[in-house]
């Protein structure tokens, strides 16, 4: 029985894409919201004995995760022989501490709903920093892809000579991965955040770069702050448009204008569909989740 691929709102390319990719078939799912904005859900494709798989992409996740929940629940009520989640985009990673007495540490309860709900896990590049492997937070079998040979393809592509800088000490990991990668030198800078959108950055080590083109690389591009004051503080000291080069491209509060307006370039893979999602990281989603699939 081949197994079933079924895309929440929003996800629809990358489910279909997936279920072409895996030779699985394409589930339909009806979700709407009532009036007094619960849930309707209804599974349309049968699933019982079947290996089922929901691809969400989780940015903007409070709006998504009951509904996702729903879902897994109910296929597996309708007979759903596994279900698993294909996030490209697995959101409540940074969180991973309390860094303020009496906060949430909300990776982990994240961790703990969605392992409560599914048997596997697929995703790209998750924000691991103080943890150094999902199995520290999730219960579930978690399978990781990194994007970093996909972001050094682009780069590979571009004419003239470009390096790579990372805004900040979180971002090294990235940048040091795809300069490997594709074979071209990186700097860390430093940061300090005061705020969600409050950041500052110290740029050192610039001098041997002069007249080529800055490439800032980070994992993710939430809010845009940081990358927005790297681009201004780049162009003022005289460098050429930089381009912002990211696995997620979360762009929120219209953050993509802001970097172009600013004189910066925004290319980001397709873990979050967006004009700027570029690079196609279908093919490393569907490698991981045929792992998984083959498991069972
Ligand atoms: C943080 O550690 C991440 O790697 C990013 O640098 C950060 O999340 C970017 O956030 P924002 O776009 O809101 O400045």
């Amino acid at each position: 029985m081949k197994p079933v691929i079924f895309g929440m709102p929003g996800n629809e390319a990358a489910a279909s894409a997936l279920s072409r990719t895996l030779g699985a078939a394409l589930g339909e799912i009806e979700h709407r919201q009532f009036p007094d904005g619960e849930s309707y859900l209804r599974i349309l494709t049968p699933v019982s004995g079947a290996q089922v798989a929901l691809v969400c992409s989780l940015h903007e996740p409070d709006n998504k995760i009951l509904a996702l929940l729903l879902a897994a629940a109910a296929m597996k009520d309708l007979g759903a022989s596994s279900v698993g989640l294909i996030a490209p985009y697995l959101a409540y990673m940074r969180q991973d501490t309390r860094f303020k007495d009496g906060e949430a540490v909300t990776s982990r309860e994240f961790a703990r709903l969605l392992s409560g709900s599914f048997d596997w896990i697929v995703t790209i590049d998750p924000h691991l920093h103080r943890y150094t492997s999902m199995s520290e937070i999730y219960r579930v079998p978690v399978g990781v892809g990194h994007a970093a040979p996909v972001l050094a393809d682009y780069l590979r592509r571009k004419r003239g000579e470009v390096f790579l800088i990372g805004p900040d000490e979180e971002s090294e990991q990235w940048v040091a991965a795809v300069g490997a990668s594709a074979g071209v030198p990186y700097v860390v800078m430093r940061k300090s955040r005061r705020g969600d959108r409050d950041v500052s950055i110290t740029f050192s080590g610039l001098e041997a770069f002069g007249g080529q083109r800055p490439v800032l690389v980070d994992d993710m591009i939430s809010s845009g702050h940081t990358m927005e004051v790297a681009v201004r503080q780049l162009v003022e000291s005289g460098f050429a448009a930089p381009i912002c080069l990211a696995v997620h491209g979360i762009l929120a509060e219209n953050a993509k204008t802001r970097l172009e307006s600013a004189g910066a370039q925004v290319v980001t893979t397709n873990t979050i569909p967006g004009p700027a999602a570029k690079l196609d990281v279908v093919p490393l989603l569907a490698e991981l989740a045929e792992v998984e699939l083959a498991r069972k």
